[in-house]
């Protein structure tokens, strides 16, 4: 009797603990790295030539997480796969450059994040990431997508 009581209980504390980790893959995503290229490319219209340098920069800037928000010595916040900076965004509503809210930049659906890394990339360069001077500059350092995906 008290054998099946504690079995149950112990299987409703693993039934909860699948429901909560289900919960937070609505809201983010960790990406792996063939299927995000796939994607940049095919639905976010980003340059099949930069995708490597695209690739490498996320894999160190967020680790192809959705959800990732880092705080930074001056206090502002980076946002997102792309990390970007509060500035780009606003908290709660949208605005800053991107014209965008902070939160939207944390969702599994890349379109805002797409489009303000892009314009970001466009005006500054990859040198505005941190993760890409360090790791992606010498392009030695960067994947081979063509072998690596098939892209
Ligand atoms: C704060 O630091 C971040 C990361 O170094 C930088 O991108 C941002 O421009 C800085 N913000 C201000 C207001 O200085
Ligand atoms: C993603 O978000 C954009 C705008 O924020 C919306 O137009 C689009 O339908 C969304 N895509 C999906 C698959 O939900």
């Amino acid at each position: 009797m008290r054998a099946v009581s504690f079995g149950s209980w112990l299987w409703l504390g693993l039934g909860l603990l699948f429901i909560s980790s289900d919960f937070s893959v609505v809201f983010a995503k960790r990406f792996l790295r063939c299927e995000l290229a796939r994607k940049l490319l095919n639905q976010h219209g980003f340059e099949r030539s930069l995708l490597s340098n695209w690739i490498c920069l996320l894999e160190h800037e967020s680790d192809l997480e959705t959800g990732k928000i880092t705080t930074n010595v001056n206090g502002s916040r980076n946002y997102g796969l792309f990390q970007i900076n509060s500035r780009f965004c606003q908290e709660g509503r949208r605005g800053g450059i991107c014209n965008v809210k902070c939160e939207d930049l944390l969702d599994e659906n890349l379109t805002e994040s797409a489009t303000c890394a892009k314009r970001i990339q466009t005006s500054d360069g990859f040198r505005h990431w941190g993760g890409w001077q360090r790791y992606c500059r010498n392009t030695q350092n960067l994947p081979n997508l063509k072998v690596i995906c098939g892209i």
